[in-house]
């Protein structure tokens, strides 16, 4: 059985990406980009987001942040974000470099949230003067790094800020289909109409091989990006490999059927754990990923049948919560492909660990 629940992307293509790849390969199609299913795709978010938007696929996560960031940055342009936040602490400076030298501002917040307050609190801080570097760009990550998911009304907060101070919204989407299907709104509410000017729309953790869409709704954004993303190398010569993975991800809602699946198995996971004697859950469980704190007892019978999760570290926890000695703050993540049986497997060890034969199974076990 697949125990392994390391990450969304440990596990391969869904089956409607495949074949799709597969119906695209025979035939002749133009290069970079220019094929025919980049424009059908190009048409598909169009409908899905309910207005024009520009699109530019790419292969990961990283170069979608990246790019997008670097199109709305100046190199001398400040970017505000949360301090826990993939584009600061897990791409190795890749929006700096493909900006040419604008740098990230990581700010503090439970959950892997950007509370407005602390957002407009740093604006207001900031020198404005030549020697510093004049804010440009805030970045919000739906769901959160803490697998926390804005609301709509958090975003607009965020999205008038933004608008107050002349800034760009970018919006890391690399698990945007489980937070949308979360937070059960239309992917035009949870980004343009809530201020999001440009987003990094995920598709390699919910089904696709490797491809990820960079979504432009500041057509000013646009503007330079197909030289920003030719000149970084992620203009691939056989796009088709790109536009094939999106139109069988966004076909008949796959890609929402696979978050809702994604997003199912974790709300048993969450909700199996949560019952055992001594674990609790750091953050709510709100989208795919899931966040126990183990007694080594626990993790340790886990690891025993071959579940395979990572320990995270995390300075956003809620006040008041704190790990005992031997604790293990634990990151479990749901994917399309997770069996409900690998879920049952989980509790029913951690159940067995925390309860050598006494206590009674809580009634909720999945
Ligand atoms: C929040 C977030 N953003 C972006 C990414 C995309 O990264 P990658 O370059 O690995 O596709 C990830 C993947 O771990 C992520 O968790």
């Amino acid at each position: 059985m697949d125990l392994n629940f390391a990450s969304d992307n440990a596990t391969g293509a869904s089956p409607p990406v495949l074949q799709a790849l597969i119906d695209a390969n025979a035939g002749s199609l133009p290069a970079y980009g220019q094929d025919l299913i980049a424009r059908e795709v190009e048409q598909s978010l169009a409908a899905i987001f309910e207005r024009d938007v520009s699109v530019f696929l790419v292969a990961t996560g990283t170069a979608a942040n990246a790019l997008a960031l670097a199109a709305a940055l100046t190199p001398w342009g400040l970017c505000l974000c949360h301090e826990e936040a993939h584009v600061i602490d897990d791409e190795c400076g890749a929006p700096e470099f493909f900006s040419h030298g604008a740098k990230l501002l990581g700010l503090p917040g439970t959950g892997g949230k950007l509370a407005p307050e602390t957002l407009r609190g740093a604006l207001d801080r900031l020198p404005n003067h030549e020697k510093q570097m004049p804010a440009q760009a805030v970045s919000i990550s739906q769901a959160t790094e803490a697998g926390l998911v804005y609301g709509l009304d958090e975003i607009a907060r965020i999205g008038a800020i933004c608008r107050e101070r002349g800034l760009a919204l970018h919006m890391d989407g690399a698990r945007f289909a489980n937070a949308l299907v979360a937070l059960g709104a239309s992917p035009a509410e949870m980004t343009w109409r809530r201020g999001v000017d440009i987003l990094s729309f995920g598709g390699t953790k919910n089904g696709c091989l490797a491809a990820e869409a960079i979504v432009v709704f500041d057509p000013r954004l646009a503007e330079t990006l197909r030289f920003r993303r030719k000149r970084s190398g992620h203009t691939l010569s056989k796009g088709r490999l790109l536009s094939a993975q999106f139109r069988g991800y966004l076909a008949d809602d796959h890609w929402l059927a696979n978050a809702r699946a994604a997003n199912a198995r974790a709300r048993e996971l969450a909700d199996g754990l949560a019952a055992v004697p001594g674990v609790r859950l750091a953050w709510p469980r709100e989208a795919n990923e899931v966040f126990p704190i183990l007694p080594g007892s626990i993790a340790e019978a886990l690891r025993g049948i071959g579940a395979v999760f990572y320990p995270w570290a995390s300075r956003s926890l809620p006040a008041g919560t704190t790990l005992a000695p031997g604790d293990t703050l634990a990151r479990f993540v749901a994917s399309f492909a997770t069996a409900p049986e690998a879920v049952r497997r989980v509790v029913e060890t951690a159940w067995e660990a925390a309860t050598p034969a006494r206590l009674p199974r809580a009634a909720s076990l999945p």
